[in-house]
């Protein structure tokens, strides 16, 4: 019997600072029930961090925090390849040949970039400009169909379906022109604190965001906390960001439709809501804060995890970037 070929998922986190809920319902909620019928690889992007200054040791336990949280968000080692992005070097080198794909112009252009460049105004590095084409090379590396991310990187998702078909139509087909997957109503979770700014780990102001390391109180006060809009309805509309966002995060972490919880908070006030919002908030993130404090204490399942994830990656990588260099010109070494 011929074999179905599944088609490939590929997505990614950076290791950096405080994992946010938007992290959680924009992307790795969305990772989990793709294992059943998708050819997963789940990455911790380490090199990607770089591209903001890190504190090595605090970069070394992000990282291993992050292959724990995968494993306790439900991603399954023996299903998905889960590896860290510097155990497979083919990532940087394919990122050296789209840097010759990618044009300078379209690189400046990049929302991040910008925004990146205004908060370190003191370290706007050749990185993270490149960010986008290291990103490109994440994905196109192993032929991926889809891309689970948040709304935030559809710009850099674009761009890598730009670069793999320039680089389709110069040297012949040679990568898969990969699609992205949005969650529903999880796309863009916004800063609590400002319904106009997405809830990003690098806030400073810590009332912004809910860390997923966040105990049980802390979440409890910070939703307390989070600004409302002016009338007291509870109501999904664009007319009303604030609780938009906060019904986005109820019924993301509770399983209610937006049209039943407005209904459960029909005449009820804001206090009894953000009460509520809590109660489904803390019921999501406590068992994956327990889960990923057990994993945590089993450091060599952790590395024979890692280990399996990179040899397969490796193997998927190795395969791509050899009929890159094929295709450019490039001259094998001889074995
Ligand atoms: P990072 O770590 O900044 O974000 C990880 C994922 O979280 C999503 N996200 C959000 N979704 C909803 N609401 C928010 N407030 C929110 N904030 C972040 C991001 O869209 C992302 O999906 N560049 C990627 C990492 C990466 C990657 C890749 C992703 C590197 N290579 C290849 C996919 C494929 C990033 O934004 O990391």
């Amino acid at each position: 019997m011929d074999e179905v070929i599944k088609k490939r998922v590929f997505s990614g986190v950076q290791p950096t600072g405080k994992v946010t809920l938007g992290n959680y319902l924009g992307a790795i909620r969305n990772w989990k029930p793709l294992q059943e019928e998708y050819d997963c690889l789940y990455c911790v992007v380490d090199l990607h961090s770089l591209t903001v200054t890190q504190v090595p040791a605090e970069l070394r336990k992000n990282t291993m925090d992050l292959v724990a949280l995968y494993i306790a968000c439900g991603i399954d080692p023996s299903k998905s390849a889960l590896f860290i992005q510097s155990h497979v070097h083919e990532h940087a080198e394919l990122a050296w040949i789209l840097d010759t794909i990618a044009y300078v112009g379209e690189l400046n252009r990049m929302t991040q970039f910008k925004d990146k460049s205004r908060k370190h105004a003191d370290n706007i590095n050749m990185g993270l400009m490149n960010y986008p084409v290291l990103m490109a090379s994440d994905i196109l590396l192993y032929q991926t169909d889809v891309v689970p991310v948040g709304k935030d990187q559809v710009q850099h998702l674009e761009l890598a379906r730009d670069i793999a078909q320039r680089f389709n139509a110069r040297y012949s087909d040679t990568f898969v022109v990969p699609e992205g997957l949005l969650s529903k109503s999880g796309q863009s979770i916004k800063s609590l604190q400002d319904p106009g700014a997405k809830m990003s780990k690098s806030d400073p102001n810590d009332n912004a965001l809910i860390s997923l390391t966040d105990d049980a109180d802390t979440i409890r006060r910070k939703l307390r906390r989070a600004v409302t809009d002016s009338d007291t309805c509870v109501r999904h509309g664009a007319d009303k960001p604030a609780i938009t966002n906060l019904l986005n995060i109820y019924t993301l972490c509770s399983g209610l439709s937006i049209a039943d919880a407005e209904k459960t908070f029909e005449g009820k006030g804001y206090g009894e809501f953000k009460d509520a919002v809590a109660d489904a908030v803390i019921s999501v993130v406590e068992p994956i804060q327990a889960e990923q404090k057990r994993l945590l204490r089993d450091k060599a399942y952790l590395e024979s995890v890692l280990k399996q994830g990179a040899d397969k990656a490796s193997y998927l990588a190795q395969k791509t970037l050899s009929k890159v260099y094929r295709k450019i010109g490039l001259i094998p070494r001889i074995r």
